[in-house]
């Protein structure tokens, strides 16, 4: 790794070059960099610790064709189902055949997962929209338990560099070299990026032969959600600038039951698994309400659930509807679920006697940044990974467990496409560093806080479970002001971390909205009031957005 351009009293150089940068320390990111390190160096970035993904969150579990009833056949009937028309067929395909082979992986890397007691065999969990079981876990925090041994394998991994508290700012391409001669039809480039070290507040700037983003969702743009602090979108916002195409952006997934609490920021999952083995949802009168919805009731797919959730509560006017496991055996529940079992001890509720209460919450970003199936985007040398990409596994809906597994699965065949490509000649322009002289320091950071409530409470409102043409309108209307307010401070002031994130999560909120506003029917995740009959034959299309790119000049050196 050569270093060029050593920064005054710094350890780290200003300008720094490698063979791999991977932006993003889930499943996605260091599944990747694990498989890169034996072709060359490999830079994770990440934004906030090692831990702080949505990975870590995970609790029921990574789905595969695993039991003896079941078929990689199966795996993906149900994949396709759920996505209501709009998955890749050979995309799901090869994603779901290597699945097992994914299990494997992970478990030789030192993943444990459950086994049942009596016959030794994977013990498998079942999840909404699952014919068959096939979700292998670890207890009921299978995320935390992957997260910690990528990372302990990461750590002990001489070619992996771990780069935390670094967040990326933008792509570097062609927009920011200056009087750069583009050859006719040349496609946009990727050569690494901006990223900004927020403990010793400068940006820095990474070259790379080859960018991977592995950044997440955007389970920020709305005021209630399952997911972590990090989910701001900023990869599909710094692809969508750099000119990389996006798709299916309205399809934001809402999971049916977050534990409702008033203390402010809980946001605390239970588990779908936790209706795999029998949990029930009931209105307060204990009535149950899910067969009145789907033939599948509880385990009906998340669309379905939440929306019946969010009718039954517009009906009562209650705050929540209650999910009950009290009828299974006591021991059972705390084995099977120690870690919901506890959070809700120290919320005062005991779930082997308690119902429990619970709301709907925006849970999963099913669009993004388009890859092939080799994780391959449209800009040279960029790749996309996990949540942050649209592969086309999950189409208009998005099954339970698919995730995780997607993250493994595309690393995968990033490293085998890459390791036939990365010995190809590249050269790197002269591209400027960042310069944040000159910027005016305002007084006014009131702007980003208020911009961060006045998005996340109109997206939630407006661009919700339910949708309709004039909330659409309506969010629409409020989301240019708010463009260009924060295009304005971007440019007058120097980085901050929360700044450069509610950029992101504005531009990904306006393509939410632009593509919620074009899909003119109801299909899977994207319910209009005003177009209630589904799968309009017209629009079994995906909503494709390609910007043309747009350069940073007003911070460049
Ligand atoms: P993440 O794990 O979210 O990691 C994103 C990384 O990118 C982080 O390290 C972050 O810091 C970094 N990053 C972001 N922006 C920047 C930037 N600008 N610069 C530098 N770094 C950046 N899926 C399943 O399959 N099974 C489950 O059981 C399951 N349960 C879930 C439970 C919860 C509560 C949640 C929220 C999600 C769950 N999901 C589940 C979904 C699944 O966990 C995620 O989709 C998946 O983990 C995403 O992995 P990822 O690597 O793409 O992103
Ligand atoms: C859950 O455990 O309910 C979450 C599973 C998922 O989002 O895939």
């Amino acid at each position: 790794m050569a270093n060029e351009d050593i920064g005054k009293g710094d350890k780290l150089p200003k300008q720094i070059r490698t063979n791999f940068l991977v932006i993003g320390s889930g499943i996605a990111g260091l599944s990747v960099a694990l498989k890169l390190a034996s072709l060359g160096k490999v830079i994770v970035l990440t934004k906030s610790k090692l831990d702080e993904t949505n990975t870590s969150l995970a609790q029921g579990g990574i789905a595969a064709a695993w039991g003896k009833d079941d078929s990689p056949e199966q795996h993906m009937k149900d994949t396709l189902k759920v996505g209501n028309g709009l998955c890749e067929k050979d995309v799901v395909r090869k994603i779901v055949e290597y699945a097992p082979e994914a299990i494997i992986d992970l478990a030789n890397l030192g993943v444990d997962f459950d086994r049942n007691k009596k016959t030794g065999e994977y013990d498998l969990g079942k999840e909404g929209g699952h014919t068959r079981k096939r979700v292998l876990h670890v207890g009921d925090y299978t995320g935390k338990a992957i997260q910690d041994v990528l990372i302990a394998n990461a750590i002990k991994n001489e070619n992996i560099e771990l780069l935390k508290d670094h967040m990326a700012v933008d792509l570097l391409t062609q927009h920011h070299v200056k009087n750069y001669a583009s050859k006719k039809d040349e496609k946009i480039h990727c050569w690494g990026v901006y990223a900004y070290d927020s403990p010793k507040k400068r940006v820095r700037t990474i070259l790379s032969d080859f960018t991977i983003l592995a950044t997440g969702g955007a389970g920020k743009l709305y005021k209630h959600t399952t997911n972590s602090s990090i989910a701001t979108g900023d990869g599909i916002a710094m692809a969508y600038r750099a000119g990389a195409t996006v798709r299916d952006m309205e399809f934001i997934q809402f999971h049916p039951t977050m534990l409702f609490s008033k203390k402010v920021g809980q946001s605390f999952l239970i588990s779908e698994t936790l209706r795999g083995e029998g949990g029930i949802l009931r209105l307060s009168s204990g009535e149950k309400f899910m067969s009145k919805y789907h033939e599948l009731a509880d385990l009906a797919p998340r669309d379905i659930v939440s929306r019946a959730i969010d009718k039954e509560l517009k009906k009562s006017g209650e705050e929540y509807v209650y999910l009950d496991i009290t009828h299974k055996d006591k021991d059972f529940i705390i084995n099977r679920f120690p870690h919901i079992y506890k959070t809700c001890k120290e919320e005062g509720l005991d779930i082997t006697q308690d119902w429990i209460p619970v709301v709907p919450s925006t849970h999963y970003t099913c669009g993004g940044v388009v890859t092939d199936e080799y994780g391959a985007t449209d800009v040279e040398r960029l790749y996309a990974c996990g949540e942050v990409a649209s592969v086309g596994l999950h189409g208009a809906n998005r099954m339970a467990s698919n995730s995780l597994l997607e993250g493994i699965s595309i690393a995968q065949f990033i490293f085998e496409k890459i390791r036939t490509d990365y010995k190809k000649p590249h050269s790197f322009p002269s591209l400027p560093n960042w310069d944040d002289t000159g910027v005016f320091h305002t007084q006014e950071w009131v702007v980003i806080s208020h911009g961060w409530k006045e998005l996340r409470d109109f997206m939630w409102n407006y661009v919700g479970i339910v949708r309709s043409n004039s909330r659409l309108e309506r969010a629409n209307r409020r989301i240019f002001p708010l463009m260009e307010e924060i295009d304005a401070f971007y440019r007058k002031n120097p980085v901050k971390q929360d700044m450069l994130e509610l950029r992101n999560l504005i531009s990904v909120g306006e393509l939410v909205i632009r593509s919620a506003l074009f899909r003119k029917e109801s299909r899977g995740l994207h319910y209009n009031e005003d177009f209630p009959n589904k799968d309009d034959k017209k629009f079994k299309v995906h909503t494709v957005i390609k910007s043309r790119g747009v350069s940073n000049e007003e911070h460049l050196e």
